[in-house]
Order: structure tokens, then sequence, then C-alpha cells
């Protein structure tokens, strides 16, 4: 009888990590105009490290040969580039159309106050971070929320702080 066998991947080390940023670019200087792909660059460390260490942004300066602050420049124009680790868990809140239509910008404010924390900030203990979606694919759910891979949907304000509430009380344990 064949056996099975089940690869589990181990999370990447950083100099892993690190390695894939360095083959990331190396390819990309193989094109004709490399510093306009360093948006491309930047998705693809945060992809890896889930936000922009100050550290890699100096080696992709100097692997790209483009200055640090033109790099911080662009990281920071860019809401989408995180430059502060992520927290335990994070939020996103669906600000597509089908929310924003049934209260997105209500549930967006409750998570804001719950957590006194802005878009795009962390909140001190670590726990959690937020970030706006675009259309999460659930519309039929409206308004959604996903904190880390779970989608959680027909939210209320209320709702929202029970929800927030369950990840507190489970990293209290
Ligand atoms: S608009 Fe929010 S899930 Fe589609």
């Amino acid at each position: 009888m064949a056996t099975q066998t089940q690869e589990l991947t181990a999370p990447l080390t950083d100099e892993q990590k690190l390695a894939q940023v360095r083959e990331f670019i190396a390819e990309v200087m193989t094109h004709e105009h490399p510093d306009s792909y360093l948006i491309a660059v930047l998705h693809r460390t945060q992809e890896l490290y889930g936000y922009l260490p100050t550290e890699v942004m100096d080696e992709i300066a100097q692997e790209m040969g483009i200055p640090t602050a033109h790099i911080w420049g662009v990281a920071t124009f860019y809401h989408y580039f995180n430059l502060a680790p992520p927290g335990k868990h994070v939020i996103s809140v669906c600000l597509g159309t089908a929310c924003y239509v049934r209260g997105a910008a209500q549930i967006l404010q409750t998570i804001k106050d719950e957590l006194k924390i802005d878009v795009g900030d962390v909140t001190e203990d670590g726990l959690f971070s937020l970030q706006p979606a675009r259309c999460l694919g659930a519309c039929g759910l409206a308004p959604v929320v996903m904190i880390d891979d779970k989608i959680h949907g027909e939210l209320t304000p209320k709702k929202v702080t029970q929800l927030i509430n369950q990840y507190r009380k489970q990293a209290n344990k």
C-alpha cells in the first residue's frame, strides 16, 4: 500500500525571507527599468514579513541602488504598506460597496473606539491591528470583517464589540 506523506511547511526564518527578497530583486534587476518595480519589491517584502522592516528597506536601497529616503517616501505614501509589525490578530474591515451601504463605516468607527487606534495602527498590547479592505467576497453577509483568515458577517456595532472581547478573552487564557 502506498504511503502518503504530508509535508509540513515550517514558517520561514528571517534569513530565508531575506534570501527571497534578494532573489526577487535579482530577477527585477534583469529588467530594463528596475526602479519601476520598487512597489512590487515592497509588496513581496510585506507578504513575507507582514510589514516593511527598516533593515530590509536599507537592503532594498542598496541592492537596487535607490536612495533609502525615496523608498521610505514610497512606503509611507501608500496606506497599504505597514511600517510596524502587525498585531497578533489583523482585523480587516470591508469598505466595499455592499458593506458600506449596510453600515461598514459604523462598524469601523466602533472598532476604532473599542481598540483606541486608527486604521493602519496596532493596539498598545500588540493584540490587534486594523486595516481597511476592499470587497472580501462575502457581500451576502454584509457588513463583513475579517479577523486573520476568518470572515465574520452580518455585524452590528454590538456584535463586533462582542467579537473583539472574545479574542481578548482567548488571549488572556
Ligand atoms: S463589499 Fe464587503 S464583502 Fe463584498
